[in-house]
């Protein structure tokens, strides 16, 4: 069984990705969160601190790519082998935001069965690895059983699935019924991806789906660092203690880069996560959100957290 750290956005940098893993185990894999293709002569890989190689030494990390024009998808995968030896990469065929799906890349491009196809034709024509994440569909699950079945003949390395439409957003309970007729109509190795919060959720897939090898934890890893050791059946230990030297860990990583601002921002965005380990309660949480100094809102949440 392997696990993967899921991609998000605005999250998942590769800090996040190294302070989790240095303080928590049980993930196997990385994904980055996407980055967007280009020709060669607009592309300055140089720039993407996230896929500096000497930012990703702590896990085989797979960077991730959208667009929807074939030929840009060779000369970006091109481009970073040249620059930093990635072999593997992964298409964004999911995100469901609106000025994403406008744009017709993400899960926007879906309901397009013949632009997907000519992508994934280029791409698995290369010498490098490639491989697909993707929902049922934009609108409705024939689409994606439609891109299924156009890409069985290409030899992709697997296929990523979150059981969404794209017009779902993360509402809702994902289709699982329709997840059991993917995975009829597909031979590709198929990567889980989607609400494994708790290891009774991964039991229950796993026993649902006794082919999958590959699980993806995204937001239930963010809310339960130590979800992937549980899933794994390990002893997590001093839980309070060790999410204390990881949270300490993670600011004092993430304000030189981001500076003060930044860092605020996004332990507030994470605050949505952490308040179930910290347990409190809706109030709690807007009194610490409305603080806008970071000094006084990570003393604040250390004694949350205490
Ligand atoms: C804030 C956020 C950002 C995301 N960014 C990406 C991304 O960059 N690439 C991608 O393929 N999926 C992205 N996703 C989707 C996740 O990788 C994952 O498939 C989805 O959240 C379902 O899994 P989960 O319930 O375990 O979070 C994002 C999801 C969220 C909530």
């Amino acid at each position: 069984m392997n696990l993967w750290l899921a991609p998000l956005d605005g999250i998942t940098n590769y800090l996040f990705r190294n302070t989790l893993c240095r303080h928590f185990g049980g993930i196997d894999f990385f994904m980055t969160p996407f980055m967007p293709v280009q020709k060669r002569a607009k592309l300055n890989v140089t720039n993407w601190r996230d896929l500096w190689p000497k930012n990703n030494m702590l896990r085989p990390t797979t960077p991730q790519l959208m667009g929807n024009v074939p030929a840009h998808f060779v000369d970006t995968m091109q481009l970073l082998h040249e620059t930093y030896g990635y072999t593997s990469f992964n298409w964004n065929l999911g995100c469901p935001m609106a000025q994403v799906v406008r744009r017709r890349r993400g899960c926007g491009l879906m309901p397009d069965t013949d632009r997907v196809e000519e992508v994934v034709a280029a791409a698995t024509q290369t010498p490098f690895q490639f491989s697909v994440k993707m929902r049922l569909g934009l609108h409705s699950p024939e689409e994606g059983l439609r891109i299924l079945e156009r890409l069985e003949k290409y030899p992709l390395e697997y296929i990523v699935i979150h059981p969404r439409l794209g017009e779902q957003m993360y509402d809702g309970v994902p289709d699982w019924d329709t997840l059991d007729e993917f995975c009829r109509h597909t031979r590709h190795r198929l990567i889980y991806s989607g609400d494994i919060n708790s290891p009774a959720d991964h039991e229950r897939l796993r026993q649902r789906y006794p082919d999958i090898q590959d699980w993806m934890l995204g937001r239930g890893i963010l809310a339960d660092p130590f979800l992937a050791e549980e899933i794994r059946g390990m002893d997590t230990g001093d839980r309070k203690g060790r999410f204390l030297k990881y949270y300490q860990h993670f600011a004092a990583e993430l304000l030189p880069m981001r500076h003060e601002r930044g860092t605020l921002h996004n332990f507030k965005e994470l605050w949505h996560y952490w308040r179930h380990l910290a347990g409190i309660n809706d109030e709690q949480l807007k009194q610490l959100l409305r603080i806008d100094d970071w000094g006084t809102f990570f003393d604040t949440s250390l004694q949350m957290l205490a």
